[in-house]
């Protein structure tokens, strides 16, 4: 089993010019790196500080779920960010945060797509990446991602906004109770691109997803955001108010149109798809 190399994802953050990542700290193991990010914004840790794990003893998922995170197989990325946001703007910065694992996902598909001479990426729904708001990312409809941003405000400003991220990279199996919704770029095919250079990639993506949304909130978003929302025509249920999911509104919320006709946007909060 080969550990994390700090050197090499180090290597890889200055060849690609990563605006986070530094300094980087990488643990072989570690209870989870939001903890660890966290303890460390406390304590002045700057924008781009970035903790990393082989394997998470209590790794955390949205809900209080709990993240699976076994040595040798996946990525356990944290981040610290120090957007210059007021505190009621902060919150879509998760899907964005989303939005940025899926397009170093979708990068990596098509170019293994590519290498195996396939003509394009839609030739079957088993390759297509989609985001399941907030920032699920599923390929064919199973995730193989999941985010977990945590916002520290002091009054009405963000003192920092940790974001973590949980991207399955050879796992070859999942538990059972998580065999039937979880992937893995193993099992989509990729398992040859070594776990520090997708650190570096996610670290470039999310620095520049965080750079773009300071600058322009969701504006810079709205295509991606429509074009793979994995939700959109599906029935849903999120806290009670239940429908049909209708995209995401300019704020970030999800839009239900409901059995009445009416229309409501939910700014947070876990999704249940219905079946049928
Ligand atoms: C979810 O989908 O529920 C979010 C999962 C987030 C998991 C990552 S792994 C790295 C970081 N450390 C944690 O404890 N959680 C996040």
């Amino acid at each position: 089993m080969r550990r994390l190399d700090a050197a090499a994802v180090e290597r890889e953050l200055s060849r690609l010019g990563a605006s986070l990542g530094t300094p980087l700290a990488v643990a072989a193991e570690t209870a989870s790196t939001n903890d660890d990010a966290r303890s460390a914004a406390a304590a002045g840790a700057p924008h781009g500080a970035a903790f990393l794990a082989d394997a998470q003893t209590q790794g955390r998922g949205r809900g209080g779920r709990s993240w699976h995170s076994p040595p040798g197989e996946n990525l356990y990325l944290s981040v610290v960010l120090r957007p210059g946001l007021p505190a009621s703007s902060v919150a879509p910065i998760a899907l964005v945060m989303g939005l940025a694992v899926a397009s170093v996902v979708e990068r990596r598909l098509a170019s293994a797509a590519r290498r195996r001479r396939e003509p394009s990426l839609d030739d079957g729904p088993a390759a297509e990446v989609r985001l399941k708001w907030p920032n699920d990312v599923l390929v064919g409809g199973r995730k193989l991602a999941g985010i977990l941003v945590e916002a520290q405000l002091r009054g009405d400003a963000v003192s920092s906004v940790i974001v973590g991220v949980g991207l399955n990279v050879h796992a070859s199996s999942f538990p059972p109770e998580l065999s039937a919704r979880a992937t893995s770029l193993a099992m989509l095919g990729i398992d040859d691109v070594p776990r520090e250079l997708l650190a570096a990639e996610l670290l470039q993506a999310l620095g520049d997803a965080a750079a773009r949304f300071e600058a322009g909130r969701l504006a810079p978003f709205a295509e991606d955001l429509a074009r793979l929302d994995w939700l959109r025509g599906r029935r849903v249920d999120v806290a009670g108010v239940t429908g049909v999911a209708a995209g995401i509104d300019p704020e970030g919320h999800l839009l239900i149109h409901g059995a009445d006709g009416v229309l409501r946007a939910v700014a947070a909060g876990e999704v249940s798809v219905i079946a049928g």
